[in-house]
């Protein structure tokens, strides 16, 4: 890392400032990922979606080309998994020059009472989601331009914890803690690091709680009236938080709640 005297740079914080940024998407191919792919391709941003389903890549990455993608913006998809990370550092040399860098990949894990759980998966449920956001600075950080920034993602349940998330809230909580020390840590390079905790958020990771089949399915619906705001949040409404702490360049060591009110209530 070479530490600069040059603040970080102005640009508009608003969206279309990223037209010809470059985007990592790591979790790019589904859910608030896939909706974060879309938003930055119509501004005009080049995007490169990872994931591991090589099949739901392709498709994520025909989406997001089809769907209203400004000309300039080129789409890409790798299929890697975030944690493995020697792949980690092959997306990124592949990647080339990179602006943004979103991490939407994972799910829950450890899920039980802490006393039900076995000792290896409790402590790999905590340790994992870090360890994989660790190697993929290693890997992107160096590749990164001034004003350029990490996003990383985390759950309502820290601050409202439930019995049984024990595991996946210790590990939700130390990725929110990590983007505040890398935002410290990344600023003399002029680097940014922020978290986004959503609350229940209808993507297939929420649908396949539900049992639910599509967007439209009636089991969301009901399970959604019972929120705060009378639904879940769509990924539309989850990936625009990403987008803005992309383009604002005064945005960093912040976590930032997109829940619809479901910490408070
Ligand atoms: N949706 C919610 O209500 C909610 C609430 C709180 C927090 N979150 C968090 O927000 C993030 C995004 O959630 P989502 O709802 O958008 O999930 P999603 O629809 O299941 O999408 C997850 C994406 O990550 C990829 N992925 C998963 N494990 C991976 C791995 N090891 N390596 C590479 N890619 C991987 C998946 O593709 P492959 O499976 O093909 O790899 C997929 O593209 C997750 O970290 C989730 O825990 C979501």
């Amino acid at each position: 890392m070479t530490t600069t005297t040059a603040p970080v740079p102005v640009r508009s914080p608003l969206p279309w400032s990223l037209a010809g940024r470059t985007a990592v998407i790591l979790g790019g191919s589904s859910g608030i990922g896939l909706a974060a792919a879309g938003l930055l391709a119509s501004v005009g941003a080049h995007v490169l979606l990872v994931g591991r389903d090589k099949e739901r890549l392709e498709s994520a990455v025909a989406r997001v080309t089809e769907a209203g993608t400004d000309a300039a913006a080129e789409v890409r998809g790798v299929p890697a998994d975030v944690t493995d990370g020697d792949a980690m550092e092959e997306v990124f040399a592949r990647a080339g020059s990179v602006d943004h860098v979103l991490m939407t990949a994972g799910y829950p894990s450890g899920i039980g009472p802490v006393t039900e759980l076995g000792r290896d998966e409790a402590r790999a449920a905590v340790a994992a989601p870090a360890g994989a956001v660790l190697d993929i600075v290693r890997a992107a950080v160096p590749r990164m331009e001034p004003g350029g920034s990490i996003t990383l993602s985390s759950g309502v349940l820290v601050a409202r914890p439930r019995s049984g998330m024990a595991a996946p809230v210790a590990a939700a909580g130390a990725v929110e803690t990590l983007a505040r020390a890398l935002a410290v840590e990344l600023a003399p390079v002029r680097l940014r690091a922020n978290a986004i905790r959503y609350g229940a958020i209808d993507t297939p990771l929420l649908r396949s709680r539900y049992g639910a089949t599509g967007a439209g399915d009636a089991a969301m619906a009901e399970a959604g009236a019972a929120m705060p705001l009378g639904r879940f949040g769509t990924a539309e409404e989850a990936a625009s938080a990403a987008v803005f702490l992309m383009a604002n360049p005064y945005m960093s060591g912040e976590v930032l709640a997109v829940d619809g009110g479901q910490s408070l209530a």
